[in-house]
């Protein structure tokens, strides 16, 4: 039998399949199920600053008519603040009596603030890593990139200085360099980035001409940009690389595993699929690593990754000139 045990940012997990933060990690029934069905760690539905924020405001307004006192203002903000911050510490010690597998807790954060109060929170109940996920659209014609990535970074040294059990970041992938970004990362001591958050979108309903939102599941295809990225960095930085978004098969994970990633996140296979298509995932990568002699998940970890290839251009532009000839001839 093939060894599927790794690591996830230091921490031992039995696997590589790691349950992504989202709907299936929001309560104890469902993380339960989620061990049960054989995944390597859970990663908590984040805690949203930007909504917790809103709901002490929405608090305020509702309280408006009968609030006399500017410290009444203060208490009732606070006061609904603190009741998501409880719910979230109440699923947080579940998770951590009942499930043997590591339980990251994730905190979705748009600048340097409050949040990290909450993460020493989720510390000092037993979170065995913080993930950040950092949302932030540039869509300000007025900031330079490197203004954006200057507070990315900020971010992201106010948050090892307090936080001192192992910290992923979560990120996109819309930055100017970011293979820079990702060494700068290095230099910050971060124990893992998952490449890449799937972020809502919106799309438009042209019937009624409005707004709406784009498929939140992702397909089977849309592995492409996360392979890229983890064949291009895996070997260039010392923290580990977590493959996410279109990982919806064990040939994928195999994909991103070749590329140097130490996991992959899932999280629309198993809301699609259900959780029991794990069971499939593992068989399949069991039969894979028998299949061409690997005994364990090392074996083959990184062996295409780019510097173990004479010439890594093949992760810059795959077949481009072939393609472009194919097209040439259509
Ligand atoms: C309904 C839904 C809710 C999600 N909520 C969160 C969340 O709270 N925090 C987070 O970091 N990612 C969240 N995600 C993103 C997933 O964790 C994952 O990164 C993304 O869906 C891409 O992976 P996939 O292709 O396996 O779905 C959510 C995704 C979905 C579909």
């Amino acid at each position: 039998m093939a060894d599927l045990s790794s690591t996830y940012l230091g921490l031992p997990i039995r696997n590589p399949f790691v349950a992504a933060s989202g709907p299936l990690t929001a309560s104890l029934d469902s993380l339960k199920r989620l061990e049960d069905a054989g995944l390597g760690a859970v990663v908590l539905k984040s805690i949203f600053e930007e909504q917790i924020e809103l709901d002490g405001m929405t608090a305020l307004k509702d309280a408006e008519s009968y609030l006399g006192h500017t410290d009444g203002y203060e208490f009732v903000k606070a006061t609904s603040m603190e009741q998501q911050i409880d719910a979230y510490l109440g699923l947080l010690e579940g998770a951590k009596k009942s499930l043997a597998i590591p339980v990251i807790a994730s905190i979705n954060c748009y600048r340097d603030g409050t949040w990290l109060e909450y993460a020493k929170r989720f510390i000092d109940l037993g979170a065995d890593a913080i993930e950040l996920n950092y949302y932030v659209v540039a869509a300000d014609p007025e900031t330079e990139g490197r203004e954006m990535e200057k507070e990315f970074l900020q971010l992201v040294r106010s948050a090892r200085k307090s936080i001192d059990v192992p910290l992923s970041l979560k990120i996109g992938c819309a930055y100017s360099s970011l293979a820079n970004l990702l060494r700068r990362f290095d230099e910050e001591e971060v124990d893992g980035v998952v490449l890449f958050n799937r972020f809502y979108s919106p799309d438009i309903d042209i019937e009624h001409m409005k707004i709406t939102q784009a498929q939140m599941i992702s397909s089977k295809d849309e592995y492409a940009l996360t392979l890229r990225w983890v064949g291009l960095m895996s070997e260039e930085v010392r923290y580990d690389l977590i493959g996410a978004t279109g990982i919806h098969s064990a040939d994928t994970a195999v994909k991103l595993l070749l590329a140097g990633a130490k996991a992959v996140q899932l999280c629309s296979v198993l809301m699609k699929e259900g959780v029991d298509s794990v069971a499939k995932m593992l068989g399949d990568l069991e039969v894979w690593m028998k299949k061409h002699g690997f005994k364990d998940i090392e074996a083959f970890r990184g062996k295409l990754a780019k510097k173990y290839k004479a010439d890594g251009s093949e992760w810059i532009r795959v077949q481009y000139l072939k393609t472009m000839l194919e097209a040439q001839r259509m």
